[in-house]
């Protein structure tokens, strides 16, 4: 168990025609139906070794390697542990995590535990970098609720270059209360990742990382689990599936076609207090849900991304530019003909603690334009604030421009207090770690830093755009004992200098 194989769990895949992937952005593309599908590849769990402390190790290799995302074409890419993406980590609750993860790229990058309640130390952000060669072994013990967390690099300024060439995998954290609820849980089976993520190629089959829109790389093929134009058979009546939206800066409207519906059961950061019911469901970078999915026996049925309707103040041309008005099929589900019966679903999931925020909390504001978050683009060296450990606040996170963005803070899961003044819906109302923020809209968020604090090494708190986060939008904190003065010394006014000013248009970064 040591050495660890370097699974290619992409390949055996190779013997399938071609398969012409069309679409535009721009006015809705045309969806081309691929056929035939290929089989959707599970990423297979990752191995571990537990040691004489009980501490689970992984080790993670990050190299480049070359993948059939589109079949008959290949794709130079970059994985863990294999050509493209990486293994699903799992781990439970309580238990302490060791890692050794290596550089074989031909430049730096990091691993952030993007979910995950973490030292600042081993959070995997920008100054955690990983020269070529070098390994770098974080280690804490996971005290969060059960959740389907994910992996990816964070190195400053080319976080959307790694994840576009294929660094990205899930992370999944078990606990007493998912064991009891008998959701669909065989892996693989009835219980799957659904890593989604956009592409475009260039003639040549490689990845075109050029023409970034002003919401970055959009990408006219889907690639689901690291192949475009999939299918899953299914051998049980309900099917749960664990969606991630892995891509640059596309949001996704997924359902079916007949608005059937399915149940919602978590968010980011863990189970929802009870099933919702739902037709579709909307996903910006970076975050999850999961879904339970009925099947009827004999039946295909297609998961789609659908256009975004709700434009929420992008106006109609940039919407389009942004490829809210795409069709995508995202994944064909195939029921055998003979289902395995699946447990029914409870009605209550998990009991969602309210943080409180009655009581004296600090208030934090941040405003999001162009590149910058409150006037300022991303610094290495500038701490934005500290916040006290083990106290609750809230921040209020206003898009103040009118591109789509989005919210991410490292460390904490957060709860949504409102949106415009109004209580979130309930899709929204469990734990976050992302949420989307659209142009004009004002959110509140709770969450509390607890535990860990480092005066040093800092968390990220930026739109999961990652053009966006590369170009600066994301900011620093650092989590400090009560008594510590730094808090007060780093904490600098709300700078509203250069609010106004609007950066010429961005660099190409590829
Ligand atoms: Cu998923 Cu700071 O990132
Ligand atoms: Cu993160
Ligand atoms: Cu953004």
């Amino acid at each position: 168990m040591k050495q660890l194989s370097r699974r290619h769990f992409l390949t055996g895949l190779a013997a399938t025609p071609i398969v012409i992937f069309a679409g535009c952005s721009g006015g809705g593309n045309e969806p081309v139906r691929a056929s035939p599908l290929r089989q959707l590849p599970i990423p297979p769990i990752a191995e571990s070794r537990i040691d004489a402390n009980g501490t689970r190790h992984f080790e993670l290799i990050a190299a480049a390697g070359a993948a059939e995302l589109v079949a008959g074409k290949t794709t130079a890419t970059w994985g863990y542990n294999g050509s493209q993406l990486g293994p699903t980590l799992r781990a439970r609750r309580g238990e302490t995590v060791a890692f050794t993860v290596e550089n074989s790229l031909p430049e730096p990058t990091t691993v952030h535990w993007h979910g995950m309640h973490v030292p600042a130390r081993f959070d995997g952000g920008p100054l955690q970098s990983i020269d070529p060669g070098d390994k770098w072994e974080p280690t804490w013990t996971i005290d969060q609720p059960s959740a389907t967390l994910w992996y990816h690099p964070h190195p400053h300024g080319s976080s959307e270059k790694h994840v576009y060439r294929g660094l990205a995998g899930v992370f999944l954290v078990d606990d007493a209360v998912s064991d009891s609820l008998g959701l669909p849980g065989d892996y693989g089976v009835d219980d799957v990742p659904l890593i989604i993520q956009d592409r475009r190629f260039k003639e040549d089959g490689s990845l075109d990382e050029s023409d970034s829109t002003d919401i970055g790389l959009l990408g006219d093929t889907i690639v689901t689990n690291g192949i475009a134009g999939a299918f899953l058979p299914v051998v049980t009546e309900r099917i749960r599936l664990r969606i991630l939206n892995g891509s640059s800066g596309r949001l996704y409207n997924l359902g079916f076609e007949d608005f059937r519906e399915f149940q919602l059961v978590a968010t980011d950061g863990g189970l929802l207090g009870k099933p919702l019911l739902l037709s579709r469901i909307q996903i910006s970078p970076g975050e999850r849900v999961e879904v339970i999915v009925s099947i009827e026996s004999g039946t295909d049925s297609i998961l789609k991304s659908f256009p975004i309707d709700d434009h929420g103040g992008v106006g109609r041309e940039s919407a389009d530019t942004f490829g809210f008005a795409d069709t995508f099929d995202i994944l064909e589900l195939r029921g055998k003909q003979r289902l395995r019966a699946s447990p029914e679903l409870p009605a209550v999931l998990s009991v969602l603690p309210k943080l409180d925020i009655g009581r004296p909390v600090v208030e934090r504001t941040f405003e999001m334009r162009w590149f910058m978050i409150n006037g300022q683009r991303m610094d290495m060296n500038r701490i934005d604030f500290a916040s006290i450990v083990d106290t609750t606040e809230v921040w209020t996170v206003k898009n103040v421009d009118n591109w789509p963005h989005n919210f991410h803070v490292h460390d904490a899961q957060f709860q949504i207090v409102d949106i415009d003044g109004a209580p979130p819906p309930p899709e929204l109302a469990g734990w976050k770690d992302t949420v989307y923020t659209p142009p004009g809209q004002r959110i509140r968020l709770a969450l509390r830093f607890d535990e860990y604090t480092d005066t040093a090494q800092p968390y990220m708190y930026h739109c999961h755009m990652l053009m966006h986060e590369d170009q600066g939008m994301m900011g620093q904190f650092v989590v400090v004992e009560s008594g510590d003065r730094s808090a007060q010394t780093l904490s600098p006014p709300l700078d509203t200098s250069g609010m106004n000013s609007i950066p010429a248009q961005h660099e190409k970064h590829h």
